[in-house]
């Protein structure tokens, strides 16, 4: 049996939706648990399947995890973690599983895991992460495919990114926490989702001051406390939920989105035509969508420039508005795979190195496409509310490894989507 996401064309999308945690974040800070032994306790945690995997990490560590999926509270006792090896089986299926490595080695010195899965967005490497960890002092060897990794301390350094990976700052700011002396890392990702880590790694009692540019100081502490901590509202299913309501001409409220986490979606959306109305200090968005929208440009960069797990549903919208859209992908080097599923659909697109030239189309047809990654799953199901008849989506894990039930969202706002095994 395999389980395909059915699509029917939709009317506008209209009313208020709620925003779980963000997945990028919970993520990070689930690991960062590691670094405490004691009780610790989340909240707005999405139920989505990268969290149950990461759930089933920690209990594979020796944590003792409780999760009320009602009241998105996630509760945590890292006190019996005892164990550094990491599942390989969890490893393959989620990169995020990779940011556990920081918390071992500051906690035990050692960490072995396979080498991360995750999307299909290109090589996809951990050498910032590892470079970087060797030159902290730490010894690390590749044993049957499995990266073994150890230090007798782990030495205070100033630490260069070449380039800003919000996962090697992430890793190696954690493992930094408990470093004796001051870590400094040059060209940090300054993503929301870091920011929401480095409030809880303060609550732990972590030492953290962000300096000059993009350049984060972490003066080692002898050890850190379990922590209360509300996962940030999720940047990425708001802008989703944004970018449906405009593809579909409805209009949409969302109490609970950070503004200010979106600065470039909403430019670009209010470029297109679109109205946005931001509450007070930041916090909510009203959006009503225009019936002409205009097609925009844009490039994808690290935080706060376009951000690069939005570019899929973002092309979408451009491939029905009027005029022509280039769109370059600049964070990952392969992250174009959902153009020949738009394609399928109808989608009028060309794409030359790490750009796609799109010219706007009057109208989809519902075929059956394919998603490659989390967020092309998002492109393809919101080309799906407004393609003539139905589009049938295979590949349905991605969709479930980001988001929440998402579907039950847009479904709320009168969208026709449904899980269908066959
Ligand atoms: C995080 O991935 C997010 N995942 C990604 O979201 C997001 O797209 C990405 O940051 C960029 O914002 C999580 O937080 C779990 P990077 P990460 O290290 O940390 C290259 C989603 O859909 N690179 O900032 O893996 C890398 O190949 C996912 O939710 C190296 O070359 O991203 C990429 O081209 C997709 N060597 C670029 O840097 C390294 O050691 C940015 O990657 C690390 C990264």
């Amino acid at each position: 049996m395999q389980e395909y996401i059915v699509v029917e064309q939709s009317l506008e999308l209209q009313g208020e939706a709620q925003l779980v945690g963000a997945k990028n974040a919970v993520l990070v800070i689930m690991s960062s648990l590691v670094l405490t032994a004691g009780k610790s306790v989340l909240t707005n945690v999405p139920a989505s399947n990268d969290v149950l995997q990461m759930i089933s990490l920690l209990e594979s560590l020796g944590a003792h995890v409780i999760f009320n999926q009602e009241t998105h509270t996630l509760s945590v006792d890292t006190t019996n973690v005892d164990r550094w090896q990491v599942n390989p089986e969890i490893m393959k299926k989620m990169r995020a599983s990779v940011l556990v490595m920081g918390p071992l080695l500051a906690r035990f010195g050692r960490a072995e895991l396979a080498i991360p899965g995750g999307c299909l967005l290109g090589a996809r490497p951990i050498d910032y992460h590892l470079k970087n960890f060797e030159k902290m002092g730490v010894i690390i060897r590749m044993v049957d495919d499995e990266l073994h990794a150890s230090c007798s301390r782990l030495h205070a350094q100033r630490l260069i990114l070449e380039y800003p990976s919000v996962g090697a700052t992430e890793n190696l700011m954690m493992a930094a926490t408990l470093t004796p002396g001051i870590t400094s890392i040059v060209n940090a990702a300054l993503e929301p989702e870091v920011y929401d880590l480095i409030e809880v790694l303060q609550k732990m009692g972590a030492k953290i001051n962000i300096v000059s540019s993009a350049t984060i100081m972490i003066e080692g502490v002898t050890n850190l406390s379990p922590v209360n901590h509300a996962i940030i509202p999720d940047r990425l299913e708001a802008g989703t939920l944004l970018i449906a309501t405009a593809i579909t001409g409805g209009s949409i409220a969302l109490p609970q989105a950070r503004a200010d986490h979106l600065d470039l979606v909403l430019y670009k959306l209010e470029e297109m035509g679109h109205s946005v109305t931001i509450g007070e200090n930041g916090r909510g968005v009203w959006f009503k969508a225009t019936k002409t929208p205009r097609a925009v440009s844009f490039k994808t960069t690290p935080y706060p420039g376009f951000p690069t797990d939005l570019q899929a549903p973002m092309m979408a919208a451009q491939c029905l508005a009027q005029g022509t859209s280039i769109i370059e992908e600049t964070v990952f080097e392969n992250r174009l795979l959902h153009v020949a599923q738009l394609q399928k659909i109808g989608a009028n697109i060309t794409i030359k190195d790490n750009k796609a030239i799109i010219a706007g189309v009057d109208s989809f047809k519902g075929v059956p496409v394919a998603a490659t990654d989390i967020r092309a799953s998002c492109a393809l199901v919101l080309a799906g509310l407004v393609a003539q008849g139905t589009t049938v989506m295979s590949n349905t894990h991605h969709w479930k490894r980001g988001y929440e039930a998402l579907e039950k969202k847009l479904n709320a706002l009168g969208a026709h989507i449904k899980f269908v095994e066959e």
